[in-house]
């Protein structure tokens, strides 16, 4: 019988929940706000994925999300993350990972890195204030590489990277999953 998946997400602007419910549509499976998900439904699940936002470095969420999990005495099958930098910026996603997760999640805990890009018109007052400072810092860095004035320049405005092909990885690790 096909496993059941459920995909918890967090989201403040639409990108991760957008890709939570690719996910879903992809998978068979089921896309649901962590704030509105019911601990008693987890149960009816075979694997359950988590998707949250980075923020400042930190991946939004998971110390609740960690929590949760285990009052429920259960495990997360994976982990996804979105964030405005590229896929590309490969050494820094690595430290991202190294920096949020325990040895035991870096090791156990399948993780998938999706580039989302900003949106300040759905951003709340705090993080609109403290991307605001961000770029504005950024554009008046001195000695700037050329790939830091790319930076500066395209965190001062909204933009959109994401696509349909970055849930790829974790969708085939899934249906591996499932066959297994
Ligand atoms: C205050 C703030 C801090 C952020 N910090 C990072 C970051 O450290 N790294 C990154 O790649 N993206 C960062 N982002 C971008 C978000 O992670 C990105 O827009 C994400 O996809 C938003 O997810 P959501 O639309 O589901 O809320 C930050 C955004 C805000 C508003």
């Amino acid at each position: 019988m096909k496993k059941k998946t459920l995909i918890l997400y967090k989201s403040k602007t639409g990108f991760t929940k957008r890709y939570a419910e690719l996910i879903a549509a992809e998978t068979g499976g089921t896309a649901m706000d962590i704030k509105k998900a019911a601990p008693a439904v987890f149960s009816s699940f075979d694997t359950i994925i988590f998707g949250s936002r980075m923020h400042a470095g930190r991946i939004d969420g998971l110390d609740d999300a960690r929590n949760l999990f285990q009052k429920c005495g259960l495990k997360p099958s994976a982990l996804f993350v979105t964030g405005a930098m590229p896929n590309t910026e490969t050494q820094t996603i690595t430290k991202m990972w190294e920096n949020n997760l325990t040895a035991e999640e870096l090791a156990g805990l399948p993780h998938f890195y999706m580039q989302s890009g900003l949106c300040y018109e759905k951003m709340g007052f705090f993080d609109k204030t403290m991307m605001k400072m961000f770029a504005f810092m950024m554009k008046h860095k001195k000695g700037k590489s050329l790939d830091e004035s790319r930076f500066a320049k395209s965190i001062a405005s909204s933009y959109d990277i994401s696509s349909e092909e970055y849930i790829r990885p974790l969708v085939k690790w899934l249906q591996d999953e499932q066959v297994r």
